[in-house]
């Protein structure tokens, strides 16, 4: 299993990541799989669909920048940031060959993981969602300082290859054995396996 494994190096230094990962900032990207991470271990939810959802929840963004300001109006009334966000990580991951299921897993979590969008109205998260939803929340800068506070790529990259590491020694010692055993679908409630 491991050694098709995709990790988050693979996803940062791609060039559609190395495009659009900045619209939304990378230090906020990068941060946001870290704290994907911890919740992953803290919430018993699987730490390679965390961390990867949390490096690319915002790959979707586009600027919102108007005269140098962030143009709050327009991004709450036009923003679709989630909608292609989920497309274009599905795209990216699908690309480095990562299993359907887990792919799709990470999309999902993507399109839900802000109600800035009105496609996230009256939709029950499953508990992965919630976590990159959570993730995401947790990062203590706010609007504007969120999405232009920037690390160099150097930075981003060590703390990415960081994570690979710990997400590697926590698939080794994963309970399924393979990824394939749990099908993708870990985060998902009993009903939806059911299902
Ligand atoms: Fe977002
Ligand atoms: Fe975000």
């Amino acid at each position: 299993m491991l050694t098709e494994h995709v990790t988050l190096e693979t996803l940062i230094t791609d060039s559609v990541a190395k495009k659009h990962l900045p619209q939304g900032g990378l230090r906020h990207a990068v941060i946001t799989a870290e704290n994907a991470f911890e919740l992953a271990n803290e919430r018993q939810l699987c730490v390679d669909i965390a961390t990867k959802a949390g490096l690319l929840h915002d790959i979707g963004h586009t600027t919102w920048e108007h005269q140098g300001e962030w143009d709050y109006e327009s991004y709450n009334y036009y923003d679709i940031h989630t909608i292609k966000g989920a497309e274009r990580a599905h795209e990216l991951l699908i690309f480095k060959g990562e299993d359907l299921s887990k792919a799709r897993t990470v999309a999902l979590a993507i399109l839900f993981h802000s109600d800035s969008s009105p496609i996230s109205e009256n939709v029950e998260l499953t508990p992965l969602q919630q976590l990159v939803f959570d993730a995401d929340d947790m990062d203590e800068l706010k609007d504007k300082e969120r999405h232009n506070l920037e690390i160099d790529f150097a930075e981003a990259l060590e703390r990415v290859r960081r994570l690979d590491m710990l997400v590697y020694q926590s698939l080794q010692n994963c309970s399924a054995l393979q990824c394939k055993d749990c099908n993708g679908r870990v985060g998902e409630t009993d009903a939806e396996k059911r299902d």
